[in-house]
């Protein structure tokens, strides 16, 4: 049987940051989920599909192929043949995605496909439904937060840092918009799994949440 590791929370707790130390550490594979979903957002973006018209996304969804790969450990996204990674991290395809992924079609053919990959290997992997619907026998399941003020802060820095001039504001009411969208809709929707571990990283560096879930993780083998 593999391992596997559940990581959900909400935008911009850290999860992918944290979810990729990890993974190198114990030579585990990284899934990112939202990037599927981004991936999927892309695709209606391209194809001028408006996240309210459900009928369209629901066709369109017979029509989008989605796999992923490793490039020296990083993973791709291909979208019908297309390699989208350098695309998925835009504003508006993450506003897409939280918008579309409230649509059972869109999730029943990701949550397919992450299934797949945890059963053929080790993975950790983030999301927003992963310890509560995808994984639910993960191994280790971590429901990772921060307050809103600490997230708004680090993707302040992140953006200053890429020579950007961001306003802490905007950026805070992005975050709770986000927010009330990803744990309110109704297919799904973010929430900490009952047998999930909290992990508040307001506080925190990154390093201090790599070794707390390394060590939440050995304990959890331990137990097995
Ligand atoms: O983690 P992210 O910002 O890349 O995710 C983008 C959007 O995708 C997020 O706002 C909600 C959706 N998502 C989801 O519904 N389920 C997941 N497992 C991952 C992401």
């Amino acid at each position: 049987m593999n391992y596997s590791i559940a990581i959900d929370g909400p935008a911009g707790a850290g999860k992918s940051t944290i979810a990729k130390k990890l993974a190198q550490k114990l030579q585990y594979i990284y899934v990112d989920t939202g990037a599927m979903y981004r991936a999927m957002a892309i695709y209606f973006l391209d194809h001028g599909i408006l996240p309210e018209d459900e009928a369209s996304i629901r066709k369109a969804c017979e029509n989008v192929r989605i796999r992923i790969e490793y490039e020296e450990g990083a993973q791709q996204v291909i979208l019908n043949d297309e390699n989208v990674t350098a695309r998925l991290r835009r504003e508006e395809v993450g506003t897409m995605a939280s918008k579309t992924s409230v649509y059972p079609e869109v999730r029943k053919k990701l949550v397919e496909l992450q299934k797949e990959l945890a059963r053929v290997q080790n993975v950790i992997m983030d999301g927003r439904d992963i310890g509560t619907c995808v994984l639910p026998d993960a191994t280790l399941k971590v429901y990772l937060t921060a307050s809103v003020e600490a997230r708004a802060k680090r993707r302040f820095d992140e953006l200053k840092g890429k020579g950007e001039t961001p306003d802490i504001q905007v950026i805070e009411a992005d975050i709770r918009e986000r927010d009330e969208r990803d744990m309110n809709r109704e297919v799904s929707p973010l929430r900490q799994a009952e047998d999930a571990v909290l992990v508040d990283s307001s506080n925190m560096t990154i390093e201090e949440v790599v070794e707390c879930m390394e060590g939440l993780f050995h304990n959890k083998i331990k137990q097995r």
